[in-house]
């Protein structure tokens, strides 16, 4: 029988997320701090290592690799990652989560390094407010970046739209209708508490899923539907379009038990839970083996053990993980 990856709580992990730099062009306010110092490039992994380690992954049953950052794609020379990733026999999904900017320039060469879907982050349709969100972000660049991803013919794009009160809760509606018109998905998110982030109050900023369900209802028939893409967003689909509205709850309707996801951090920390710190380092293994694939993958084997049962995000405390996201890939 061949070697999986399961957890204590018989959860197998099958959807494994590489952050490849905690860099990003943009400054979003729920993501990072305004000024950030990122890793040392000495100790970030080379692409010839996670490449390594999404193959090994695959080996192990993994089915869907998603790349993420910070910003993957202002990582130099990510494309050849794609493309070493692309042919893993295994793998049923290539996955990109990106904010967009770098799109124009990379979209058709992603698609035919066998990147199946792309989920781009748009918190805003108003250039004043985008630019507030991101701190520095110019929004005709994202949306030139959907419109590179369309051209290329991708068959499912996907949005992610961090929603906080105060800045953007009354778009929903407009959000949901730039997906509509473009035949994309969209998922709405709740802020989750990593790192912190000065200004930014992030229990005043709460908006939960199902006050957005019910600003939709205004505008929309929201059917509900049982369809996954694995990650851990719950989908309505709009009558009569082929939109799929997600929400992912993680404060109002934890998804935890159904976990089927790690991460590598760009460092090459393995974090079996995005919101504990129960880690293994990938890299030492790596770099102490470097022509054993076996002793990586036991390994990832032995680190399941640690998965914990889930987070426990407290937006009314101060933060508990003090890294932030762009450091840890979602
Ligand atoms: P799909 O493959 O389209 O389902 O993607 P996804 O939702 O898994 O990935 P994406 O990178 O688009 O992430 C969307 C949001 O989900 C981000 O805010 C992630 O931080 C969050 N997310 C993804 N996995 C987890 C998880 O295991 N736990 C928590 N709390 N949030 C997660
Ligand atoms: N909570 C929830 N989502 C976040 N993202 C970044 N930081 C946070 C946070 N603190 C989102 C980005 C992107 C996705 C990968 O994660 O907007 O869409
Ligand atoms: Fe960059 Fe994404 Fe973080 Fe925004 S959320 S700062 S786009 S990594």
């Amino acid at each position: 029988e061949r070697p999986a990856l399961i957890d204590r709580f018989g959860r197998h992990v099958t959807y494994v997320r590489l952050s490849v730099t905690d860099r990003c062009d943009l400054r979003c306010v729920y993501c990072m701090a305004e000024d950030m110092t990122f890793l040392p490039r000495a100790q970030v992994l080379t692409l010839e290592e996670i490449a390594r380690l999404g193959r090994c992954f695959t080996e192990l049953g993994v089915t869907k690799l998603r790349v993420t950052g910070g910003e993957p794609l202002v990582r130099r020379d990510v494309l050849t990652l794609f493309e070493a990733l692309g042919p893993l026999p295994g793998l049923a999904d290539l996955t990109l989560t990106t904010n967009g900017t770098q799109l124009p320039r990379f979209a058709a060469r992603l698609k035919a390094a066998g990147v199946t879907r792309i989920n781009i982050s748009l918190d805003s349709l108003r250039p004043e407010r985008f630019r507030a969100i991101t701190r520095k972000g110019d929004l005709e660049q994202v949306l030139a970046g959907i419109e590179a991803a369309r051209a290329a013919g991708f068959e499912r794009i996907k949005l992610n739209s961090v929603i906080l009160q105060h800045r953007n809760h009354d778009e929903v509606v407009d959000l949901v209708d730039f997906a509509l018109a473009r035949g994309l998905d969209i998922a709405f998110i709740e802020e989750m508490p990593l790192g912190q982030i000065g200004e930014h109050d992030r229990a005043e900023a709460f908006y939960p899923s199902e006050q957005i369900r019910a600003d939709l209802a205004e505008r929309f028939r929201l059917i509900p539907t049982t369809e996954r893409t694995g990650g851990p967003s719950r989908y309505w689909r709009a009558a009569d379009s082929d939109t799929r509205v997600g929400f992912i709850s993680p404060h109002s309707h934890n998804f935890c038990g159904s976990c089927n996801r790690v991460r590598v951090t760009p460092e090459g920390r393995l974090l079996l839970c995005l919101g504990q710190e129960h880690s293994v380092d990938l890299r030492r293994v790596l770099r102490a083996n470097p022509l054993d694939d076996a002793a990586v993958k036991r390994a990832l084997i032995k680190a399941m053990a640690i998965k914990p049962e889930g987070h426990d995000f407290d937006l009314e405390a101060k933060p508990v993980i003090f890294r932030h996201m762009n450091a840890t890939g979602g």
